[in-house]
């Protein structure tokens, strides 16, 4: 591969880190309101949204869905392409003072959720199965105390190769789990040591999946990646058919984005026009194999596909579909209190030697910034306008007219009685659609930190296409 000039890396940098911010303000639905307009705010507060939220679902005036998320940050080594909030564990004690601290954050909200019910519990990160069985213990046992949890809650465990166990499956299905997520990405020994994934290798990552199954869980989802750095088609291929032949309940086969907090890209690798068609293929490639498999694509994921019903992320649905609540605990963890706050918890740092407190930012939600984050999470999904009413109050039409006739202008919307569906296929028409639908103090905002550099009215689709390449 061509060696690009350091001169020439830091154009490109400066660049890309302009357009990429743009297209993140722009961009999915989850980062609505763009966080750079969060604010500092008290626990005090946050505890008073939730009270207000839950006196909604009781009234039938919000989602009646209702999740919980728990956030851990550490795994057993960084994965290159990884650009989550998470780095290695250095000693058990950290584990024991994120446990103490979770704990103390999960009691700010004792009796707020009283009388309502949580229908989705999900552990994610970095990798919660690095936690011990004392941990899981205390956190299983703590949260029961706390809230209530629906008979047929569906509670997701995200495990990986470095930390998981027959015996550790085994106590997580004891306690509750139903579905189980195993990061996989690849059954190719070079690709994850290419990837610094030197934990796992393709014995270890079959006999998890064997495990999972074993061990009595009723959901098992397999995550693999396409277009990963040091991947071929072949190879991809075979990997994805070896995990097939486990008959996994549901396989995701997540496009890899080298965005800008990866390892990948700060290690001035370039990601070339022929690493994004080779991903797109493998893309395609892989739905095509799942569907002859028996697979079907499932709602509110993005590239996961099941084979059977019911074996989604039920909290991702719920969030994208109902735009319902929910609440996390953990590091960088993100909340949402339905038309009352979105916020997160802002403690970014990797220092575990003393119980931490969350350190929470917010924007301010009312109804109206609840249907624009709702309209731009399901660009690429239909509305049904019954469903919108339902959630809002009020018809998405006559709530966005000069935004909707817009997009009819250049033929991108069709409406009838029924419903709205844009007609988006690709994730770059996603990014630049949803500017239409953001509150105008925002893009105003981001305009006036740039300098007017950023144009609200300017289409960057030919800057962003460049840029990302989101083909798929
Ligand atoms: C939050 S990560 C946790 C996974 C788990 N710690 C593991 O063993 O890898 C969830 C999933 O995100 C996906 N992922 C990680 N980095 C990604 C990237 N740069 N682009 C797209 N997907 C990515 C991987 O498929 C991974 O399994
Ligand atoms: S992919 Fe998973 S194991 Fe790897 S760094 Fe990210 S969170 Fe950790």
């Amino acid at each position: 591969m061509e060696k690009n000039q350091p001169s020439q890396i830091n154009k490109w940098r400066r660049r890309l880190n302009f357009y990429a911010y743009v297209a993140a303000i722009l961009g999915e639905g989850d980062i609505y309101i763009p966080t750079e307009f969060a604010r500092p705010v008290s626990v005090r507060r946050v505890v008073n949204a939730w009270k207000n939220t839950v006196s909604a679902i009781k009234k039938d005036k919000a989602p009646k869905q209702l999740g919980i998320f728990i956030f851990v940050p550490f795994c057993k080594t960084k994965c290159f392409f990884c650009p989550f909030f998470s780095f290695p564990l250095s000693s058990k004690s950290e584990l024991d003072i994120f446990t103490d601290s979770l704990l103390k954050e999960t009691r700010f909200f004792k009796d707020v959720f009283k009388g309502v019910k949580f229908n989705t519990l999900w552990f994610g990160g970095g990798t919660p199965s690095i936690l011990e069985a004392e941990h899981l213990k205390r956190i299983f046992g703590a949260l029961d105390k706390l809230f209530s949890f629906t008979q047929d809650a569906q509670i997701t465990f995200e495990c990986s190769c470095s930390s998981t166990n027959y015996k550790k499956l085994k106590l997580l299905h004891s306690l509750g789990v139903n579905r189980i997520t195993l990061g996989i990405q690849s059954l190719n020994n070079r690709v994850l040591r290419e990837n610094n994934r030197l934990f796992q290798d393709k014995e270890t990552s079959i006999k998890l999946i064997k495990d999972a199954k074993k061990a009595g869980i009723e959901t098992v989802n397999v995550d693999l990646m396409c277009g990963l750095p040091g991947d071929n088609i072949n190879s991809f291929k075979k990997s994805l058919r070896e995990v097939i032949a486990l008959k996994p309940e549901m396989i995701h086969i997540n496009p890899f984005f080298p965005s800008a907090e990866t390892n990948f890209f700060k290690s001035d690798r370039n990601y070339s026009k022929a690493d994004m068609l080779r991903r797109a293929k493998e893309a395609d490639l892989g739905t095509q194999i799942l569907s002859e498999a028996g697979y079907q694509r499932s709602e509110g994921a993005f590239l996961g596909f099941a084979r059977i019903e019911d074996a989604a992320n039920q909290q991702e649905i719920d969030r994208v579909r109902n735009s319902s609540s929910f609440i996390s605990f953990g590091p960088s963890a993100e909340s949402h209190a339905f038309a009352q706050l979105d916020y997160t918890n802002a403690y970014f740092e990797k220092k575990w030697d003393k119980p931490i407190l969350p350190k929470y930012v917010s924007c301010k939600f009312n109804i109206k910034e609840e249907m624009r984050k709702h309209i731009i999470c399901n660009l690429r999904n239909v509305i049904f306008r019954k469903n919108f009413k339902k959630l809002f109050g009020e018809d998405i039409i006559e709530s966005f007219p000069k935004e909707i006739s817009e997009l009819e202008k250049f033929n991108l919307v069709q409406i009838d009685e029924e419903k709205v569906f844009f007609k988006i296929k690709t994730r770059q028409e996603q990014l630049i659609l949803a500017k239409h639908f953001f509150n105008p103090k925002y893009l105003n905002g981001v305009s006036k930190k740039f300098g007017g550099r950023f144009k609200p009215d300017k289409n960057y689709f030919a800057e962003i296409t460049k840029l990302i390449d989101i083909s798929v």
